[in-house]
Formats: C-alpha cells, structure tokens, sequence
C-alpha cells in the first residue's frame, strides 16, 4: 500500500495540500475568506497598537464572511459596482513575512524588468491603521519603501496630524513595483499585484483602512466613481471601515483640498476612539 502510516508523513502531505490549495487561490486573484466572525476585543488601554493575538485579527465583530461575501460594501448612495465578487487573496492572516516570501522577486507583470526594488509595505503588522496608495514612484522604487518622496513627507505630515506615526500604522501600495514614468497602474498589473496586498491587508487586520488616490479607492472598494463622490464617508470592505481620501501627490497640487482630506481624516480618528483605539500621541486639531 503506497498510504504513509506514519502520522507525520499524513501530517506533511496534508500541509503540501493545504499549501498548494492556497498558492492556487492567491494566483487566481482571490481575497481570502476569513474564517468567520471572530470577537475582537476592544483595545481600552489606547495604547495604539492592536494587541490582540494575531490568530484573533481576522475578522472585525460586524464582519459577515462566508462565500459570496462582497468584497465592498458600500455606505451608502453613490458607489458603482459591488458584485458579489469571489472572494479574493491569499492564506487569511499568513503573516508578512511569509506573504513577502511568496512574492519572491516578482515576475508575475510587465514591470519586474524596470523596477530597481519591489516596494513592499512598511509599518507595525499589527497597526490597526492601514494607508493603501498607488504605486511606488522614483523614490520609493530606489528605496525600496513606500511613500519616501514628496508626498510621502506630507503622508508622514497628514498621519502625525492624527497623532499616528510611520512606524505604528501600516502603509502598502495597490502596486509593489514602479510602473514607467509614474504612468497609471494598467490593470493587468493591478490584477498580478492584488493577491499581495490582499494578504497584507489579511495579515496586519487594520480595524480602519485609509485608500489615498483613485486605484487603492477603485481596487479596495470595488467601483469606479469619482474620489470627489467616494471620500468624506465610510466604506466598508469585507466589515473593514475603509475611508477614501485624497492622494497627497494630488494634495500638494491641489492644497485647497487639503482641508477636506484632512476632515475625512479626523473622521478616521473618531471611527478608532469608537472602538477604543486612541493615537499614539495627541493628533492636532485644525487643518495642516
Ligand atoms: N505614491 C504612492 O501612491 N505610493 C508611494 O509609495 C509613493 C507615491
């Protein structure tokens, strides 16, 4: 009989399917269903960092889960194009380090030639703050981290204003490589990069998720609608609060939008302390 007996070797064929099974679903694109709604306990100390055991991260409380779960749900009027989509990503909850083996030296779209780095994510993995923007651009790509150049100095400068800083929230792109000439994301190499920031969505568990430009806004919320109609309220993605707001490239362009981008983000900071997640430190009360 070819069956192993030893329950190690059944051990180790089921883990290889497992692995297998989930490879297949992070290729076909598709986020990962968290296991089910899973009590998260309220950080009352306020300390800023979410505590609990990363297993407990998965899901918010008002997470619905199962299969045909929308990956956007909107608030509200307003918002295109909420299929009830497949579930998309990869290992709920693998944590980044594994995710960011998995991407390896990435060859998946057009822009693995002319990239110097892939610009993977920075931040706590356990922050219950996410910021998601576009792509690196010049800096970030010579670096290797996200939001580097210009507008990373006034990202940097928007999240001190929420009392947050750097290195306690989590900031990814839509994509890890720069695409030529800081052009537009295409959306084939959206769809080769989704999967990846789906799994770091998954692993760090943000409680809020901050889309800044249209295609983190467009990817995450699963529409096409202008920003200008999407930012000032919450969305939802699969149970995550998820604010649209501004792009701070956009914003040094446009500083006269500053005052609204930040007025969506003090929302973003009332939504935490709701939920008794207080800053780090004291965030600034009027406009930057
Ligand atoms: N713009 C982005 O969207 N992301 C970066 O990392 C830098 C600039």
């Amino acid at each position: 009989m070819d069956e192993p007996t030893d329950p190690r070797d059944e051990l180790r064929e089921l883990v290889s399917k497992l692995r297998a099974e989930l490879a297949r679903r992070a290729r076909a694109g598709a986020f990962a269903a968290p296991a089910g709604p899973t009590p998260r306990p309220v950080d009352a100390g306020g300390s800023g960092r979410d505590e609990r055991p990363h297993q407990d991260r998965q899901a918010p409380p008002d997470h619905k889960g199962g299969a045909g779960d929308s990956l956007a749900r909107d608030a509200g009027p307003g918002h295109a194009s909420l299929g009830d989509e497949p579930e998309m990503g990869a290992t709920p909850g693998r944590p980044l380090a594994e995710v960011r083996r998995e991407l390896g030296d990435c060859t998946r779209c057009k822009l693995a030639p002319s990239r110097q780095n892939i610009v993977f994510g920075v931040g706590d993995e356990r922050a219950p703050l996410m910021f998601i923007g576009e792509a690196p651009g010049r800096d970030e790509d010579r670096l290797g981290e996200p939001f580097v150049g210009k507008a990373g100095a006034l990202l940097d400068r928007m999240i001190a204003a929420m009392g947050w800083s750097r290195d306690r929230v989590y900031i990814a792109n839509v994509l890890k490589c720069r695409p030529p000439q800081n052009r537009d994301p295409a959306p084939d190499e959206i769809e080769a990069c989704k999967p990846f920031l789906a799994a770091q969505i998954d692993a760090v568990a943000p409680r809020v998720i901050v889309t800044l430009g249209k295609p983190a806004a467009h990817l995450i919320l699963d529409t096409s609608a202008p920003i200008s109609a999407l930012r000032g309220r919450f969305h939802q993605m699969r149970g995550v609060p998820v604010m649209p707001t501004f792009h701070p490239a956009f914003l040094l362009r446009s500083p006269d939008k500053k005052r609204e981008a930040w007025s969506d983000l003090k929302q973003v900071i009332e939504r935490l302390a709701q939920i008794g997640i207080d800053p780090p430190h004291r965030p600034k009360t009027s406009s930057t």
